[in-house]
Parts: structure tokens; C-alpha cells; sequence
């Protein structure tokens, strides 16, 4: 995980990295670092926790300078402290280094330069690449920038680096493997560079995302210098940033998470247009129409996806299946790449990421690309590492989701997935014209519902009292609403720390009722559709052992209103479409959870946005 960002230009540099570490927090937040080169001298401040602890810190400091480094930090390597906060440095301080990733052949590399003299203060695997760079600069007599180079050649791992020193004080080091890295290029012949554009927005929109094993030279007097990592000088491909700076504030809201469950109206009207019309009757997803065929045709589609996007990959099980006819295979990304998995050329892989940057899935797709199936891609973030490594694919457009919680994203993932279900099925001939037609009029109303459903936040708000104490919580649905069950769940343990967990309800049975008792909320999805009656027999089953029951129930319920002690109504839509709705109550209540129990909801603890390690 980490973030990394870097300055060098005329602007004072540390304004501008700090500014971009706070907009980084959340890749990590267990410390924070700066090194500022300023008048021949390498000023490094670092800190344990956020990136406030740093500021703080370094106050009273010197913190001039026209070049510098930063970085916020998620601990693998040594405990969250000072010591092992970034930037690591040479014993002389004339190199200093941020890192994001992980140097897998750390040890081995570590005991050669003890053996050369060198004496470790940390414990991370950072220390050893920089003083590997260091050790090759004065033994082998060439320059930091060869230096790194050459270092890297040694390095088994993922690693986003800038690299800093005195020797060349116009000069930033940047180099990239399996962690992102981009590099923004200034009005004024300067340069940025952070693990994501966010930090780089508000001074730039010409970007370069740096390839795997690229290493870029910035130096003041002589540009932008691109080369593999076996000395290929390559050109530069230049991007224009869309990013807006609005969409990284709160915009009024008292956190990220509250202000992306409410954009969520837009976020899903954003996914669908131009995709979408039900007054003509059509569904396309230009991204990947070519592969449509392919797809009908597959052997089988193999979803693979971690957390939240996974949830979202078993609805789209669901989609395809039902509506397309189609067999769908919904993995955990770091269990399909440990399986030796049996995948063929008549396979189709489809990636769902947020960030477009977790590590396993990222490893499970290059993985699946090697034993020749074809590989999509369902991303939120434009130009991310997925989406790159990728035949083809469909962006979510959710633009960016800041909370560590993922919200809009998902239901902008569901919503792709419902598009491409019904783009399949229309193609195969699974689907209705009639049907298809009445869907795609349910989908186009589906942002309006969920407005409805945030109109009822004091509502939900006034349940979720009721709750914040709790211990444990269950959550319950069948058929498409067992996923929104584990998304809720998930939702409320990793914000408010309460232990929760996602059954199909008519699972409950063999073995969860037996936590059942009068101090146990259960949230149960019950809308009407195909398995209503059944989930009101499970609904029975919890009131009989006592449980606290908060029911999810399509509007004009009455039945489920009798037994349950508080029930939410949801708009009535087509079943396939309940998970983009029935999920919207869950959000509110753990969010109104978490902070009546004054947790961290932006930033729970332990966790980060974007899970860049295996
Ligand atoms: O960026 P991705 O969608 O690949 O991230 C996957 C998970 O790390 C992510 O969904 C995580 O579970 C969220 N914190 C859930 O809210």
C-alpha cells in the first residue's frame, strides 16, 4: 500500500507534498515522512501516524526547499514507528527514498551489505534498497540514477520509488514494478510524482503513467528522461487528466463515506450514460462490444475480484446466469492465483477493482493472461494498473471514492454488470424483448429510487441508535440479496469494529441461529420477489429465538412490518435490480454506527484504500 508523492521546481516543495499526503491517507496511515533538499542540505522529518502527527512535528522546523520527497505509509515490513517511517536514507544522508511495495529477496540482500559495514536502524525492507543504491553509487563509481537502476536489477518484489539526493540537487529518481505510479508535468518546468493523480491534479492534468520497470529521470535542466530498466530510452506517452478537484473535497458532508452514499443517484446515472437507452430500446458497452461474441461463446466466465468487488462479482453471478445463460465462476482473487487454477484459452477472466491496483487480483489476471484466456476489466480508476493490463473493459465512472469503505463504487460495479448481463442476453436471445425492455426502463429509474431511499437518512439514522452497542450483528438475503448481506456485514465491521456476519438466510439454520438471542441484531433483506415467503419463514425463525429483527421490505409490506421490530422500506423495482437499492440502507446504518461509536469512518483502522500487497 503507501503513498508516495514528490516536487521539484520553483514552488516551495513541502506545501505541495503534504497537501498530496493528505489526499494519499488513505493507502495508509501508520506514519508519515517528508526529506526536503534545500541549499546543499537533506532535511528529513518523519513521524508515527497521520500525516497531522508530521505537520505537527515538524512545525518548528526548516522545511524550505524546491525539491522533496513524501510518503504515508501502511506497515508490512516493522512496526508502525518513527524508525521505519519513510524516507529511508544513507548513513551520510546524501540519498534518501520512498517507497511503495514490497522487496520479496529483502533478507538475502540485507545480509551482503552487513557483511560491507553497513548497520541497519530499521526494520523494513526500504533501508536495504537504499543502501543497496547507496552501496552500488560509491562502490561502482557510477551515478544515483545508475545506481538505482542497477539496484533494481537485483530487486524481486513490487516497488513504486522516488529517490533523492544531494548529489544532484535537480534531480528526482522515480521508477515503478506492480505499484502505480504517475508523474504530472508542470506549467512551470516542473514535476510532480504520487502513487495516484490526486496529489497532482490541482497544478497539472498532463500526466504520465509509468510502465512496469520504467525509470524516470526529472531533472531540472534537462527535462523528462524515460528508460526501461535495461537502459532503453523510451517516449513519454502524455495523458490528459479528466479528475476533477471537487471531486476529491467533502463538499459540505462531515465525511468522504457520508458524501459518496449520497452521490450515489449521480454516480449510477454517470455509469449508465450513454450506455443506455429504454426508449430505443438498446444496452452498449462500447469497451467491450468486440468481445461480446467471445463471451457468449466462453466455456465459462471466471469473475475474480477481493472485498466489496467480489461481493459485486457474486450479483453479477446472478446477472449472467439468469439473464444470459451464461456459467460464471465468482473467485477470491488471492485464492484463484494459489490454486492452480485449470483455465484455458475458451475462458474469460473479468477483473472488478475500485482501484484498479490490488495486488492479487492484479496477479490472478496476469496469472489467467498467461494460460491464454481472454481478460476484462471492471474499473473505477481511469488509467489504473488493471485497466491497462487488460484486453478490454468497462470503466464504473463513479469517479473517485476517497472513503476506505467502498460505497458508490460498488453499486456502480453492480450496475456494469447489469448492463453487460442484459447486453449478453439481448445478443443470445435469453432475454425477452419485453422483459429487456422493461428492465432497462427499471435500471434508468434506479438513481431516483435510491434518492428515495436517502430521503429516510434521520430515519435509518434513529434505528441505527438502537444498535450502536451491539457486539455481533448477522445479515441475511437469498438469491442476489445474500451478496448485499456479506456487503453489509462488511460494511459495518470494518467501520465500526462491531463483528458481523453475511449468511443466506436459509443457511442460518445450520449452525448461525445458534447465536441467536435478544441482544443480537439481525439485518435481513426481504423484498418481495421469488423467495419472499421463504425469507418470511427465516424472518420467524429469528423472532422465535428472540432476535432483534431490521428488515429490508419493499414499500407496502405489511407482513414483514408485523414481526420485524423496525423495517426500511425500499422502492419496488425488478428482483435483478434489488441489490442497487437494498445495499443503500445498510451503508446508512453502519455509517450512523461508526460514528456514533466515534470511530474513524474515513480511515478504519488497520485498513487502506488500496491493497497494493499480497
Ligand atoms: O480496489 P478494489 O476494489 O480492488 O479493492 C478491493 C477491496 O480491498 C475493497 O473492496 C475493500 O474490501 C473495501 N475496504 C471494502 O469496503
Amino acid at each position: 500500500m503507501c503513498g508516495i508523492v514528490a516536487y521539484i521546481g520553483k514552488k516551495e516543495a513541502y506545501p505541495i507534498i503534504v497537501k498530496g499526503l493528505k489526499r494519499l491517507e488513505y493507502r495508509g496511515y501508520d506514519s508519515a515522512g517528508v526529506a526536503l533538499l534545500n541549499n546543499g542540505d537533506l532535511n528529513i522529518y518523519k513521524k508515527q501516524g497521520k500525516v497531522a502527527n508530521l505537520e505537527e512535528h515538524a512545525a518548528d522546523k526548516n522545511r524550505s526547499g524546491h525539491a522533496g520527497i513524501g510518503h504515508t505509509r501502511w506497515a508490512t515490513h516493522g512496526a508502525p514507528n518513527d524508525v521505519n517511517a519513510h524516507p529511508h536514507y544513507s548513513e551520510d544522508c546524501n540519498i534518501a527514498l520512498i517507497h511503495n511495495g514490497i522487496i520479496e529477496n529483502y533478507d538475502a540482500i540485507k545480509q551482503r551489505l552487513v557483511g560491507n559495514g553497513y548497520i541497519f536502524k530499521s526494520e523494513t525492507d526500504t533501508e536495504v534498497l537504499t543502501y543497496l543504491v547507496d552501496d552500488i553509487h560509491k562502490n561502482a563509481g557510477v551515478s544515483v540514477a545508475e545506481a538505482v537502476r542497477l539496484a533494481l536489477q537485483q530487486v524481486v518484489g513490487a516497488y513504486a520509488i522516488v529517490v533523492i539526493s544531494k548529489d544532484n540537487p535537480d534531480q528526482l529518481i522515480a521508477a515503478r514494478k506492480s505499484s502505480p505510479l504517475v508523474l504530472g508535468i508542470g506549467k512551470d518546468n516542473d514535476f510532480f510524482l504520487a502513487s495516484d493523480a490526486t496529489p497532482i491534479v490541482e497544478y497539472t492534468k498532463k500526466v504520465v503513467y509509468m510502465e512496469d520497470e520504467e525509470i524516470a529521470i526529472v531533472d531540472l535542466n534537462e527535462g523528462l528522461k524515460l528508460y526501461s530498466i535495461d537502459e532503453v530510452e523510451k517516449t513519454p506517452y502524455v495523458q490528459e487528466l479528466e479528475l476533477q478537484l471537487e471531486a476529491l473535497e467533502k463538499g459540505g458532508y462531515e465525511h468522504f463515506m457520508l458524501k459518496e452514499i449520497h452521490e450515489q443517484p449521480r454516480s449510477i446515472k454517470d455509469c449508465f450514460r450513454g450506455r443506455l437507452n429504454a426508449e430505443e430500446g438498446w444496452v452498449s458497452l462500447g469497451g467491450i462490444k468486440d468481445y461480446e461474441e467471445k463471451m457468449i461463446k466462453a466455456n465459462r466466465i471466471i469473475m475474480i475480484a477481493s472485498g466489496t468487488s467480489w461481493h459485486a462479482g457474486l450479483v453479477g453471478e446472478y446477472l449472467f446466469e439468469d439473464l444470459a445463460r451464461i456459467n460464471v465462476e465468482v473467485e477470491y482473487a488471492s485464492e484463484f492465483r494459489y490454486r492452480n487454477p485449470i483455465i484455458t484459452e475458451n475462458d474469460i477472466v473479468i477483473a472488478i477493482s475500485q482501484s484498479g491496483e490490488t495486488a492479487d487480483t492484479l496477479a490472478a489476471l496476469e496469472l489467467a493472461k498467461s494460460k491464454g484466456a481472454t481478460i476484462l476489466g471492471i474499473c473505477n480508476v481511469v488509467g489504473s494498473s488493471i485497466s491497462r493490463i487488460t484486453d478490454a473493459g468497462s470503466y464504473t465512472h463513479a469517479g473517485p471514492e476517497i472513503g476506505v469503505a467502498s460505497t458508490k463504487a460498488f453499486t456502480a460495479q453492480v450496475t456494469v454488470l447489469t448492463l453487460m448481463a442484459l447486453s449478453l442476453a439481448k445478443r443470445k436471445g435469453t432475454i425477452s424483448e419485453t422483459k429487456f425492455r422493461t428492465m432497462l426502463s427499471e435500471l434508468e429509474a434506479i438513481p431516483q429510487k435510491v434518492q428515495q431511499i436517502l430521503d429516510k437518512n434521520e430515519e435509518i439514522k434513529i434505528i441505527s441508535e438502537k444498535y450502536q452497542d451491539a457486539s455481533n450483528a448477522l445479515y441475511l438475503g437469498r438469491g442476489s440479496s445474500f451478496p448485499v448481506a456479506l456487503e453489509g456485514a462488511l460494511k459495518l465491521k470494518e467501520i465500526s469494529y462491531i463483528h458481523a456476519e453475511g449468511y443466506p438466510a436459509a443457511e442460518m439454520k445450520h449452525g448461525p441461529i445458534a447465536l441467536i438471542d435478544e441482544e443480537m441484531p439481525v439485518f435481513v433483506i426481504a423484498t418481495s420477489g421469488t423467495s419472499y415467503e421463504k425469507v418470511v419463514s427465516n424472518i420467524q425463525e429469528v423472532k422465535a429465538r428472540k432476535g432483534k429483527l431490521i428488515a429490508i421490505v419493499t414499500e407496502g409490506d405489511d407482513q414483514v412490518d408485523n414481526i420485524a421490530d423496525h423495517t426500511i422500506e425500499i422502492p419496488d423495482t425488478d428482483e435483478h435490480l434489488v441489490p442497487l437499492l437494498a445495499t443503500i440502507p445498510f451503508q446508512l446504518l453502519s455509517y450512523h454506527i461508526a460514528v456514533m461509536r466515534e470511530c474513524n469512518v474515513d480511515q478504519p483502522r488497520n485498513l487502506a484504500k488500496s491493497v497494493t500487497v499480497e
